[in-house]
């Protein structure tokens, strides 16, 4: 199956999504149109070669790392904050397309634009909020690490991003 990530677009249709969480498919159909406006949130969204359904999707925003954030093991350490970093705010695949890399594929795209971002603004980490300890661990495959004290909350160095080989 081949897959196309595009910026949020109308042009394709939301209405039908599914990925098994309720509050991200109403985010994607309720409210992603609205933080896209408003330019609070970037929303990428995937769909199949010749179809105009959203299959996945991600979206995104700048934050910063405080004092609660903190993981020795990538140099979070306290009396160095705030820390700029992006945070993937969603990420969703629909059910029927799970288990196929889309999600992966979500991901690294995401961190791809981070790395493109970050020649020309300061920023250090990607950070997400997984919804469960399920999505952590998917996120852990793919090299975040999780924060001390806060198991659903992880981090990666966007320095280290290049390195990684997915
Ligand atoms: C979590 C989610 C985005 C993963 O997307 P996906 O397309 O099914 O995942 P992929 O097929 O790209 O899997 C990539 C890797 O992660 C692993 N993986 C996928 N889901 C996983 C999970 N829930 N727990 C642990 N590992 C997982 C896969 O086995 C695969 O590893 P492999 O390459 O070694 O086989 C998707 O299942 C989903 O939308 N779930 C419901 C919504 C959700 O929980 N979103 C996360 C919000 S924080």
């Amino acid at each position: 199956m081949s897959y196309h990530i595009v910026p949020f677009t109308k042009a394709l249709s939301r209405s039908d999504f599914d990925c098994g969480k309720a509050p991200l498919n109403d985010w994607l159909q309720q409210q992603a149109g609205q933080q896209e406006r408003r330019g609070n949130t970037r929303t990428f969204l995937a769909h199949e070669d010749g179809r105009a359904l959203v299959v996945g999707y991600y979206a995104s925003s700048a934050t910063a790392l405080t004092e609660n954030d903190q993981s020795i093991e990538i140099g979070l350490r306290p009396g160095k904050y705030p820390r700029p970093a992006i945070r993937i705010v969603r990420l969703a695949v629909d059910k029927k397309h799970q288990g196929l890399g889309l999600g992966e594929m979500l991901v690294v795209h995401a961190l791809s634009s981070v790395v493109q971002v970050a020649e020309k603004v300061g920023i250090e980490f990607v950070i997400v909020d997984a919804l469960d300890l399920d999505a952590a661990a998917f996120y852990g495959r793919l090299g975040f690490s999780r924060l001390e004290d806060s198991p659903l909350r992880l981090v990666i160095t966007v320095k280290e991003v290049p390195r990684l080989a997915w």
